[in-house]
């Protein structure tokens, strides 16, 4: 058994070659920063401590580039260690006065850092620990002249993150609302342009309304000049205005958009696996996409119906003021349209949700060929696509027929309301002018006919903000079943994240996939110590996956527990596990990109030097380096320029570049060649010093080097023990050993009798 326990913080030792010079030195676990920069590191070391958080002290010092890190720099990695943290300026005062019991940072003028580990209140001082002596070395008290010697205000807050912020809320119409609120500054101005507009616009009318009787009454011509010339100037004053508002706007718009979507990609990829396992992309695409109809509703019709509720409140008492009963007559009129639309609102809404449904039908068949193109064309699917396609098609343009016809009736049948508001208003004035002794002046049904048509469009379009209200609620209910999930967030943002020495355990496990009756794994318990090469065998189905994917926490709602050097994973941050654990899939993703990038795969902070080592220990540096370019050769989609065994040792230099604690290969080696596999499994031991190594195999030589082979069958362990152990005691075992190596069988041995679990 390989249990030697290595370095924590360093690559294995069993690199024959040594490493550049800069590097090597830079790696030396002995290279310090400045006291200064010791203490910096130390004191946020040992906050993150005290608050459950085990920071990498190598890695911090090699990131500092060995200089004293500044505020920022700490922060940043506190934050990425999951807790919070915030620099702020302080004085003496607020530090003695704080309630918490949590150690504050205090960051000296000199570079330096002292931590407040206490506070006495009745004789004003600080209770200050420095972070390079032992946490049992003796405190010291400090003043406040004696801290503002060394000390100007710099200080650092550290908390537990706390989680159920702005993140964690569900989206919905509540959520977006606080999105928009947050840029009240723009919402106020466009409002205050929107009301000087709308009274912009009803000004000239009420004028002309007001004095042509006069002017044509007087023939004064100056009147009039001087009204044109009134008139002009609001006319230009009302253009720059809707321009500047229009701009609003957008910008308002755009900004919307760039927040929406980027909590939403944010909040899509912390989905869990699982999630993307069980939907369709297409669906999924299609209704994340139904944000933006949700953005369109915000900035384009909700904004419009601000303003025509503005134009409403403002011109209804004009009216009034005007003529009460045509106002009445014209009021009631507007009534009825909106009582007409509001009794068509219930079935266009259910017609919205069907077309909703088929319009994402439709989408998923798109991008399930698109994805699968090589298997319709491989299998001549594409006229079954095709006809699929068609069909929903016709399907979507037949409900959008059915829909415009619904729609049509509320048009119609408001229709003559509308006139009525304009026109009819204006007639029923004249006829009640000539017919009763009220009296109505010309100008006044002037006005009403260039007024009354105003009041019909705003609440036309108030009916219809309904409509648009429940259409955007679909589409947030839409997007919300993608996103309102249990997502993996909190389990990545907080739990611990130790140092692994790469123990596993199982206890009992049992777990079943979502909507499959029998568990995929039965009551799994065994045991490893660090730096075991553990070997899984079973036939198809038995669970080999799924132990891999629950070490990994893909899937997560098991029962019984699984311990990582005894802590129980649900207490480990999530991302700390994936980080620290290497898997080796089958059939791995390479990006599109250089083979250097394709091994660095985007993590920061490592170099190109660790690119090398991590090819070398995969085994991939002899074929990349006969590349056309080397490590710089571009990798197409789908990697068409790579033999699979290549692809594979690639896949295993990204997944060793990290240095794993635990390296999980669950069939890596199955789909190559003998001669590719041969090479794979040749650098496993090399690969697997100073590591815990879960291989997945089917194949059992490849298992012959390992400290311990389980044997699995329906999501139960039948046995764990060595090669040589297993195939005496083990019948399933043995039978698989034969079966594969049937030279060495012994007389008699027929493998479809012997065993009948073995498929
Ligand atoms: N994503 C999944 N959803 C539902 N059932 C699954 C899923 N993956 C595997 N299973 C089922 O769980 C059982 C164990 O599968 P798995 O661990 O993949 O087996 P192995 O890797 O040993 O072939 C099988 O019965 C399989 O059908
Ligand atoms: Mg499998």
């Amino acid at each position: 058994m390989n249990d030697a326990p290595r370095d924590p913080a360093y690559g294995p030792e069993e690199f024959e070659e040594p490493v550049s010079p800069d590097v090597a030195a830079l790696r030396d676990a002995n290279i310090m920063l400045p006291p200064q920069g010791e203490a910096r590191l130390a004191s946020i070391l040992n906050v993150a401590r005290y608050h459950g958080v085990e920071m990498d002290l190598e890695a911090l010092r090699l990131r500092s580039a060995r200089e004293a890190p500044p505020p920022p720099e700490l922060i940043a990695w506190l934050q990425e260690a999951g807790l919070w943290a915030r620099g702020v300026h302080m004085n003496f005062r607020q530090i003695l006065k704080m309630d918490s019991h949590a150690p504050v940072i205090l960051l000296l003028d000199d570079g330096g850092a002292a931590i407040v580990i206490g506070r006495d209140r009745t004789r004003n001082l600080l209770v200050l620990r420095d972070p390079r002596k032992p946490n049992s070395a003796s405190p010291v008290l400090v003043d406040e002249l004696r801290l503002k010697q060394v000390w100007s205000g710099a200080t650092l807050l550290i908390r537990a993150s706390r989680h159920g912020a702005a993140e964690e809320q569900p989206f919905n119409l509540g959520l977006i609302a606080r999105i928009v609120w947050g840029d009240r500054k723009i919402l106020r101005d466009i409002a205050i342009a929107s009301v000087t507009l709308t009274v912009l616009s009803l000004v000239p009318i009420l004028v002309v309304m007001r004095t042509i009787g006069q002017v044509l009454q007087y023939q004064s011509t100056s009147t009039l000049n001087l009204i044109i010339i009134l008139l002009c100037t609001a006319v230009v004053f009302e253009a720059i205005l809707t321009w500047a508002r229009k701009m609003m706007e957008v910008v308002l718009a755009a900004k919307l958009d760039a927040r929406l979507n980027l909590m939403i990609f944010d909040r899509l990829v912390s989905l869990p696996i699982e999630f993307f396992e069980r939907e369709q992309a297409g669906q999924v695409a299609y209704r994340i996409a139904q944000v933006n109809q949700v953005r369109e509703f915000l900035t384009g019709k909700l904004m419009n119906s601000f303003i025509d509720i503005l134009m409403l409140v403002i011109l209804l008492p004009i009216l009034f003021y005007i003529n009460a009963t045509l106002a009445w007559t014209v009021l009631i009129a507007a009534a009825a349209i909106a009582v007409i639309i509001a009794l068509f609102l219930r079935p266009m809404g259910i017609m919205q949700g069907r077309i909703i449904a088929a319009e994402s039908a439709k989408g998923s068949i798109l991008i399930e060929t698109i994805f699968g193109i090589r298997t319709v064309k491989a299998l001549a699917l594409e006229s079954a696509r095709s006809t699929l396609w068609d069909r929903r098609v016709a399907e979507v343009a037949e409900l959008h027929v059915e829909q415009s016809r619904l729609a049509n009736w509320p048009a119609t049948l408001t229709l003559p309301l509308q006139r009525y508001c304009s026109v009819g208003a204006v007639l029923l004035g004249a006829y009640i002018a000539l017919h009763s002794k009220v009296s109505i002046d010309t100008a006044s049904l002037f006005g009403f006919m260039l007024l009354g048509g105003r009041v019909a469009g705003p609440l036309v379009s108030l009916a219809g903000l309904m409509e648009d209200v429940q259409r955007a609620q679909a589409s947030i209910g839409q997007v919300g079943s993608v996103l309102n999930r249990l997502n993996e967030r909190h389990a990545l943002a907080n739990g611990l994240r130790p140092q692994f020495q790469g123990a596993i355990e199982f206890n009992d496990v049992t777990f079943r996939y979502e909507g499959s009756k029998t568990p995929a794994l039965e009551k799994m318990s065994f045991k490893i110590p660090a730096g075991t090469m553990l070997g899984l065998v079973g036939r198809s189905g038995s669970g080999k996956s799924t132990i891999t994917r629950l070490l990994q926490g893909i899937n997560r709602d098991y029962t019984g527990s699984i311990r990582i050097d005894g802590t129980d994973m649900r207490e480990i941050n999530l991302r700390h596990i994936r980080k620290n654990f290497g898997m080796v899939l089958q059939d791995n993703f390479l990006f599109r990109g250089s083979v250097r990038d394709n091994i660095i795969a985007g993590r920061p902070g490592l170099s190109f030097e660790d690119a090398v080592r991590a090819a070398r220990l995969a085994g991939a540096e002899e074929f990349i380096e006969r590349l056309p370019n080397g490590y710089d050769t571009f990798i197409q989609e789908g990697s068409p320029n790579l033999s699979g065994g290549q692809k594979q040792r690639l896949a295993i230099a990204r997944a060793l570049i990290s240095d794993p604690k635990v390296l999980i290969l669950d069939e890596a080696t199955s789909a190559l060649d003998p001669e590719s596999e041969a090479l794979v499994n040749a650098n496993i031991q090399r690969i697997g010093a100073g590591r815990t190594m879960v291989i997945v195999s089917h194949r059992l030589s490849s298992l012959l080097d390992c400290d311990l082979i389980m044997v699995l069958d329906r999501g139960q362990t039948i046995d764990i023990g060595t090669h040589k152990e297993l195939v005496e005691r083990c019948a399933i075992y043995r039978h698989l050993w034969f079966q594969q190596n049937r030279h060495l069988a012994p007389e008699g041995f027929n493998d479809a009798a012997s065993h009948p679990a073995i498929a």
